[in-house]
């Protein structure tokens, strides 16, 4: 297929309101532990996009019932223990929280084999990570070069362990903590740093009794899973993240962002342009209730005006991970240098976030330099524009288009097509935030 090339003109100013799509995150795993559970459970606002409705693809195959109501889903899940027997492969498309959050429910399937494959960017992220504590649980997995898709799970008796994750990772914490649901005993996960932690607060509203501290999760084996009778999937601050770069980046914008996912695990980026000068202004403590499944929601206010440069240090990677990109951008356009260290696992992602971000950008007139770990932006106070690819990358696509509507020439976004995995209508919505519209 040709890839779609989107042309992003200069604007003078984005204004209004918006609702941002629902989150990716907690819409793959409203599916997954919506399957998994006992009792139906009706998702609100799930994501629509090619991400998420691989999950429900995914779900169906493995004997989940999705019906799709006006204005929300109905799954019913078969149990912890009942998956369907495989038809074939389960494709996850280019969804890597599925393909690494799945294989933990996967492998409560006594005597049961599935295979997970996906596209070519699929094919070329590791899953050694979520294999080498699954085999410590006793699950059988064989990877196509000991580390990639296409692979096998085999389902079986788990035990639970005590392990520590060489990388702060969400997906594989998850991961873990599914497979301890069924394994025997107790599962203690610990982290390196804090990393988004949806699945504990879905467990938790589910009633599991998740324990955390100490940078550890532990889980003890359930006899089944039953789930709040509603989740409403709040928006996803990672989609939000690039109106909120657009509103500080084109000179007098004001945006005002509704319903965002405010759970602090996810707010790195909020936090980073803070501290660049950002003008947002939003409940970042989770003062206000949460929504559901134990998920905070809030408004962010945003302003533009001038940045100053950052450093980002590990610590901050995990609860920004998503949108480094950004704040690479943001970087550019800022006074003085901006550096993000300890951030090698943006080379595992959609693409080698560190090479297509820094030579996306470079490209468009950017002054950045690759490290081993991260990137070092030297500020020019903006951007010149010209032509950028997503190489099939959501998030780059969404870059591309942000660049070219704060540089002075316009950019050209060859591959435009890939934000439909977390984010269709992306370029709809930023046309309604510009002036007359
Ligand atoms: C995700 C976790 C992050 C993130 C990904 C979604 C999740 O990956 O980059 O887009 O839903 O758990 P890692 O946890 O592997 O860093």
């Amino acid at each position: 297929m040709t890839p779609t090339t989107v042309r992003f003109d200069p604007v003078t100013r984005l204004k209004g309101t918006l609702t941002p799509p629902a989150d990716k995150s907690i819409s793959h795993r409203a599916a997954l532990l919506g399957a998994m559970a006992s009792e139906p459970v009706r998702v609100h606002n799930y994501l629509d996009a090619a991400d998420t409705n691989s999950t429900l693809a995914a779900m169906q195959q493995l004997g989940a019932l999705v019906d799709q109501q006006p204005d929300h889903l109905v799954i019913r899940g078969t149990g912890l223990r009942e998956a369907a027997p495989p038809e074939g492969p389960i494709d996850v498309g280019n969804a890597g929280t599925l393909m690494r959050l799945l294989p933990g429910w996967l492998a409560a399937q006594e005597g049961r084999s599935y295979v997970l494959d996906g596209d070519s960017s699929i094919r070329g992220r590791p899953v050694d990570r979520i294999a080498v504590p699954l085999r410590l649980m006793g699950v059988g997995i064989e990877a196509t070069d000991e580390r990639y898709p296409p692979f096998t799970v085999h389902g079986g008796k788990l035990n639970g362990i005590d392990y520590t994750l060489p990388v702060a990772s969400a997906q594989v914490k998850s991961c873990i903590l599914l497979a301890a649901l069924t394994a025997s005993g107790r599962t203690i996960v610990r982290e390196p740093e804090p990393s988004r932690d949806h699945t504990e607060r879905m467990l938790l509203a589910a009633g599991v009794p998740v324990v955390r501290a100490d940078g550890a999760v532990t889980v003890e084996n359930q006899d089944e899973l039953v789930l709040d009778e509603q989740i409403v999937v709040p928006a996803d601050l990672s989609s939000a993240a690039f109106a909120i770069a657009a509103g500080l980046l084109v000179p007098k914008s004001r945006l005002l962002l509704q319903n965002v996912n405010t759970n602090w695990t996810r707010t790195g980026f909020v936090r980073i342009a803070q501290r660049m000068g950002a003008i947002i202004i939003g409940d970042l403590e989770e003062h206000g209730a949460p929504l559901t499944a134990g998920e905070p929601v809030g408004d962010l206010d945003v302003t533009a005006g001038p940045l100053v440069g950052t450093t980002v240090e590990s610590w901050e990677v995990p609860l920004a991970i998503d949108e480094l990109p950004l704040v690479a951008l943001l970087g550019c356009f800022a006074e003085g240098e901006t550096v993000v260290r300890g951030a090698a696992e943006l080379k595992v992602k959609e693409s080698d976030r560190i090479q297509t971000v820094v030579d996306g950008l470079n490209g468009l007139g950017g002054q950045l330099e690759a490290t081993p770990d991260g990137f070092v932006v030297t500020g020019t106070g903006g951007l010149r524009g010209g032509t950028i690819h997503s190489h099939g990358d959501h998030r780059l696509a969404m870059l591309g288009a942000v660049a070219g509507l704060a540089s002075r020439e316009g950019v050209e976004v060859v591959g435009m097509d890939a934000a439909d995995v977390s984010y269709p209508g992306f370029a709809d919505d930023m046309a309604r935030l510009l002036p007359g519209s």
